[in-house]
């Protein structure tokens, strides 16, 4: 019996949506344990494209349960809207196919507001966010002023936290000359949030309890990871991170399911490089190569709809997050997309000044001025549509993945080569 976490091995955008629909079919239960509405992940099911934000991808299999644990950050309107946008399109979506964590911390729209004012007052060295309220909700629990989904059950406590948390963000609002929040927005705010506990009270649950019984019951879970490595908070390209810890380790922790650290670890990365927002991206194409990836490979945010950043895959930075997230497997994404090119790079090693560089810069500084060295592949021609395994792949194709595979010192269990479920090659 496998339980397995999935996990980005670049900057978000891999295609794990797809992957953790492929695993679904072999589990039980999936558990998103960390960031929130900032993700997006897209699943193309009989020729309809779901995106989903924060309900984990496994809701679209029927026997599936999922879960929401302590680790995220839930917007409440965000969910509610997610939860009627499938129950509309015939995917039960009720309390018994999904549970939230009472004490997963919830983003306020001070959350947001806060978000783009500090992005806004950073001027040229913004981060980029989503907007979503991510940083600043995790800032607020860090800091232990947080607001927990329990405490949306009683009105009269609910208001008082509201209250005392919009006098702390107006003054930060006001530090960064940003709109405040009046007295009527406040009290409107309470009012609709006291509303929004009142329909998502039936699926809150103690998920602790729910995920020491499955494992007695020798369910079957797994564990969606979101964003991606070199967005973690700790490990990524800091400051030009996520909010939260994306790294496989913190499955265990985001979800309260210690035992999490026994899942194997599938780490998805895509056989080219894109990046949403600022920060460093050494082998970044700002020429027609990169256009012809952006464009054939639909590279446009999930969440935002900006365009996403492309570039050469980088093997330096995949070898450290396969390193940082302890992976086990690797699923690559969207082979299609790189056929037909006439030659394919991808980065062997940094250089800065002329001098190789050992490890993955820890400072966005380094980062920026690495030169990439890269080795050159042949590109290969169409793929064919009746492939059943890595052999029926064009040679060139087959030569590429093995250098992948090679390089990282981990086996290649998955390549999709399209969209749509069942283009691809899977041991799964
Ligand atoms: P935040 O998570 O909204 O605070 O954004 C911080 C950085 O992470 C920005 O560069 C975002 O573009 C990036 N980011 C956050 N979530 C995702 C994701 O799901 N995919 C890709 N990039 C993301």
């Amino acid at each position: 019996m496998s339980n397995y976490i999935c996990v980005g091995g670049q900057w978000g955008d891999e295609g794990k949506g797809r992957i953790v629909d492929i695993l679904s079919e072999k589990s039980d239960i999936v558990v998103r344990y960390q960031g929130g509405n900032n993700a997006g992940h897209t699943l193309v099911v009989d020729g309809v494209r779901t995106v989903l934000h924060l309900i984990p991808s496994g809701i679209l299999h029927k026997h599936i349960v999922c879960v929401i644990a302590p680790g995220v950050v839930i917007d409440p309107e965000v969910l509610l809207q997610e939860i009627d946008t499938l129950n509309a399109r015939g995917v039960v979506t009720d309390p018994s196919r999904l549970l939230l964590s009472p004490t997963a911390h919830v983003i306020f729209p001070f959350h947001k507001k806060l978000d783009l004012a500090r992005e806004k007052a950073r001027g040229s060295e913004k981060i980029g966010t989503t907007g979503r309220g991510i940083g600043p909700a995790y800032e607020e629990k860090v800091g232990r002023r947080g607001i927990r989904l329990y405490e949306l059950f009683d009105k009269k406590h609910l208001a008082q936290r509201i209250r005392d948390a919009c006098v702390f963000v107006n003054t930060i609002l006001n530090a960064l000359d940003a709109e405040t929040f009046s007295g009527h927005e406040i009290e409107e705010m309470i009012e609709r949030y006291s509303q929004h506990a009142q329909r998502l009270k039936p699926f809150v649950c103690d998920i602790h309890g729910f995920l020491q019984r499955a494992r007695t019951e020798r369910k079957r879970i797994l564990f969606e990871g979101a964003q991606g490595a070199l967005l973690d908070v700790d490990h990524g390209t800091y400051p030009y991170v996520t909010s939260s810890n994306c790294v496989a380790g913190h499955a265990a922790a985001g979800s309260g399911d210690g035992f999490a650290r026994h899942a194997k670890v599938v780490l998805v990365t895509k056989c080219y490089a894109t990046r949403v927002g600022s920060g460093p991206f050494p082998t970044e194409l700002h020429d027609d190569v990169g256009e012809n990836l952006r464009q054939k490979g639909a590279e446009f945010g999930a969440t935002t709809g900006r365009p996403r950043r492309c570039g050469w895959l980088d093997m330096k930075a995949l070898k450290y997050a396969c390193e940082i997230h302890g992976a086990d497997l690797l699923a690559i994404t969207k082979l299609d997309i790189l056929a037909e090119m006439p030659t394919i790079k991808v980065c062997i090693g940094y250089e800065i000044d002329g001098v190789a560089v050992g490890h993955f810069p820890w400072n966005p500084e380094d980062l920026a001025r690495v030169r990439p060295v890269y080795r050159e592949f042949a590109g290969f021609g169409p793929l064919a549509s009746n492939m059943n395994n890595r052999s029926d792949l064009p040679k060139e194709a087959q030569e590429y993945l093995s250098f992948i595979e090679d390089y990282c010192g981990v086996h290649i269990a998955l390549v999709s080569t399209g969209p749509q479920r069942g283009a691809e090659l899977s041991e799964f």
